[in-house]
């Protein structure tokens, strides 16, 4: 794979091998010249929004105060000590999308959002750190991060938020805009806007084991198939009516055991869980659908791309979208998996496409999942 500016001239082989999970990298000029892709009028526009997940954080004098969005107003931004934090900026902004997707040398399964954070001079979210890998672009203004590898990840009670009790910072640096920092997960940190700045985050998905555990027996649920109901011919008189008995206990067990977890069952379980929309996310249906007919002959002349909101992944046989997962005879599999991976076709691709995969695009942008390109 070819270096990337992105990435300071490394491959992202030698990025994940040297820096991915293990240690911090500053990377001046990531994307030179970067300007910010929305004004600060348009963030605090979006924060207003109710599908939008915001939160505004203030420290005025010594004190934290954490109110969740849709965030009406925002302080004065002459006012020292305040950020704005908007989640998800790219399911609402193009190039907000087309900068995220700039970091698809990490799967679409771990890619999460690009969080976008307006800071007065002064403001920041405190020392802390995060459970995931980041990389922390600088948008607009000055930022000074403080970063250390903590080992005392204690924090301070009774706050909003999480604020590290014991900040020892080992490493300083000020980030111009189009500077980015990468941090691995755990790495404390600590970023205080120099005048007014933006910071745009790329944040990634890791879900706890414990999460998945039970959203995959819920899964399961609906797909066990356990014949026969509990009998006991044999059933003796009993001195302690109270007691389970022992060969109740067995009979039970040897049928439950029969409950089995194949590869597939993952498979399916993980691909409909990692594409399932974030609750906040709403598709937009096209006001006047064109008929299958007219929408294939269209889409074979401009092509097609998916929605911004649309997650499609697949494994093996089986393709996902937005939750719903089905296996794909061998031939519409090519397809699919060009169509999850390059997020569009082209109109040569759908005019060869069979009519199962023509059907199923043209239920995808009635659904608004896709659309004409
Ligand atoms: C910020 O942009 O202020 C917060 C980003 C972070 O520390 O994770
Ligand atoms: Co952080």
């Amino acid at each position: 794979m070819k270096k990337l500016t992105l990435l300071g001239g490394l491959t992202p082989a030698q990025f994940f091998r040297d820096y991915w999970h293990k240690k911090p990298l500053l990377i001046r000029q990531a994307i030179p010249g970067f300007t910010p892709l929305l004004s600060r009028q348009e963030l605090f526009a979006l924060a207003q929004q109710h599908d939008v997940e915001s939160r505004l954080l203030t420290h005025f004098d010594g004190q934290y105060k954490l109110e969740n969005g849709p965030i009406a107003a925002v302080p004065d931004i002459r006012r020292k000590n305040w950020t704005l934090l908007v989640q998800s900026v790219n399911l609402h902004h193009a190039a907000a999308d087309a900068l995220l997707r700039q970091f698809r040398f990490i799967p679409d399964a771990r890619l999460d959002d690009l969080m976008i954070s307006y800071a007065s001079d002064g403001g920041g979210v405190g020392p802390h750190f995060d459970s995931y890998d980041v990389f922390l672009l600088q948008a607009h203004g000055q930022r000074r991060w403080r970063i250390g590898a903590q080992n005392d990840l204690a924090i301070i009670d009774g706050l909003p938020l999480k604020i590290l009790r014991d900040f020892q910072p080992e490493q300083e640096f000020v980030l111009e805009p189009g500077d980015m920092l990468y941090l691995p997960p755990h790495y404390a940190h600590d970023g205080v806007a120099l005048g007014e700045c933006m910071t745009y985050s790329i944040g990634f998905r890791a879900p706890a084991y414990q999460e998945l555990g039970e959203a995959f027996l819920q899964f399961m649920a609906d797909s066990i198939d356990l014949p026969g109901r509990y009998a006991d011919p044999d059933l003796k008189p009993t001195a302690h009516p109270a007691e389970i008995s022992r060969a109740m206990l067995a009979r039970v067990s040897e049928e439950l055991i029969k409950v089995q977890f194949t590869e597939d069952d993952m498979a399916l379980f993980l691909g409909g869980y990692l594409s399932e929309p974030k609750a906040c996310v709403t598709f937009t249906p096209p006001a006047r659908p064109l008929s299958a007919e007219k929408f294939i002959q269209a889409a074979v002349k401009r092509g097609i791309m998916l929605s911004r909101k649309t997650q499609m992944l697949y494994r093996g046989k089986h393709i996902f979208i937005n939750g719903e997962s089905f296996s794909a005879a061998r031939t519409d599999k090519a397809t699919l998996d060009l169509l999850a991976d390059n997020r569009a076709l082209d109109g040569k691709d759908v005019a060869t496409a069979s009519i199962d995969v023509q059907e199923a695009l043209h239920l995808w942008y009635q659904d608004g999942w896709l659309s004409l390109a």
